[in-house]
């Protein structure tokens, strides 16, 4: 099921839908590049001979300018350049604009690893495991530092920014297993920052699924910790009366805010709404909100996105994902996911811990503040 070559040395296997738009676009960057370097050189050879001195002191021929000429030598560059623009342009819309039926998948970054859930909850930590033929969306961040996704198979890369959200999708075409890498320089252990990705059948990656037990959804998680553990629901109640809005059926819809604007409710707003509640008020209520800056983790923060948007909205393709994708290992999920619905709150409290195995490490994304990663700093400490 490996095969990590291309037709073309040196390169990685195209593996994804994208990866014969970027190669073809780059192949004719290079012809481009190639076709005008060899004339130029052959040019120069050709002028080189053909107008060598033959005789002291000659008086060259005057010559008075062409309007063909120029017209030509000024028009099929700008032709070239704007088929450049444009192949560039569709490339990268294409890219950066996620198809509404993708699955989502939440990415966090942190020095010097890769979290992974998936919508049924199953955590994976430097590998990812996705079906083939599958349009598949990661949205993602970062608890501490840049970081950047890059699957070169996939000609796909990103920038992991801390306090933001960013999306790629891919949709792999060929079973395997490839490489992950993180592409921005992020301190000591940047070059380890790595992993794979193995794009599975269909069937395989059902059997995956249910061959790793879920924890929470993330949207369980969400509902856990906004019900429970943070008390969100205290006040944003399911009815109009609570002291801050109602989010049921919000997601994707336009808010009015205090200040007049209307802003668009997506991830980032939601995020921003948590962290620095008093930014951007709804309009109607009061800025009484506390922050929960420092509070939650982002992983946490993605759980609640994710519970948000499982409340209904205007976004049917987003919304729908969570839904949609949990049928496909839904059947094969056990009951401690199911359990964790029904509200035991002392088992809700927390995500469960990542599985760590002998290669990857497993962390709590709910330690308390003062468990941290070895950092540049520690390391240096420890000598
Ligand atoms: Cu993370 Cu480089």
């Amino acid at each position: 099921m490996q095969q990590n070559s291309s037709w073309v040395p040196l390169f990685p296997e195209q593996a994804s839908t994208f990866a014969p738009q970027v190669d073809n676009l780059y192949f004719y960057l290079i012809g481009i590049s190639a076709f005008f370097t060899i004339g130029i050189f052959l040019a120069i050879t050709y002028f080189f001979v053909r107008f060598r001195e033959k005789e002291k002191y000659a008086t060259g021929a005057e010559i008075h300018g062409s309007v063909p000429l120029e017209t030509f030598w000024s028009i099929v560059p700008f032709i070239i350049s704007m088929t450049i623009f444009l192949g560039g342009a569709v490339v990268f819309y294409n890219q950066y604009r996620p198809p509404a039926d993708a699955s989502e998948i939440y990415v966090v970054g942190k020095q010097w690893m890769w979290k992974f859930q998936h919508q049924t909850g199953q955590r994976e930590i430097n590998e990812l495991h996705v079906p083939v033929g599958q349009n598949i969306k990661l949205t993602m961040t970062t608890e501490d530092v840049l970081h950047d996704v890059s699957i070169p198979a996939f000609r796909t890369k990103a920038d992991v920014v801390p306090g933001r959200y960013t999306t790629i999708w891919f949709n792999a075409t060929k079973p395997g297993k490839y490489h992950l890498f993180c592409a921005e320089y992020c301190g000591l252990n940047h070059s380890g920052m790595g992993g794979w990705v193995y794009v599975m059948e269909q069937r395989d990656f059902d059997n995956w699924l249910s061959g790793n037990v879920s924890g929470q959804t993330p949207a369980e998680a969400g509902k856990d910790l906004f019900e429970n553990k943070l008390g969100c629901a205290s006040c944003h109640q399911m009815n109009d009366q609570g002291r801050g809005p109602k989010l049921t059926g919000k997601y994707g819809t336009d808010q009015k805010l205090a200040s007049g604007e209307a802003i668009k409710i997506d991830d980032a707003y939601i995020r921003n709404s948590i962290l620095n509640p008093t930014a951007q008020i709804a309009e109607g209520f009061q800025p009484i909100m506390p922050t929960f800056k420092g509070q939650v983790t982002e992983e946490q923060l993605v759980s609640l996105v994710a519970y948000i948007k499982s409340l209904g909205g205007n976004s049917a393709g987003t919304v729908g994902t969570a839904t949609s994708s949990s049928t496909t290992g839904g059947g094969t999920r056990t009951g401690s996911s199911n359990s964790a619905n029904n509200g035991n709150s002392s088992q809700l409290v927390a995500p469960r811990a990542d599985r760590g195995d002998a290669n990857s490490q497993g962390s709590n994304p709910n330690a308390p503040d003062e468990y941290s990663e070895p950092t540049n700093r520690n390391r240096g400490g420890n000598k």
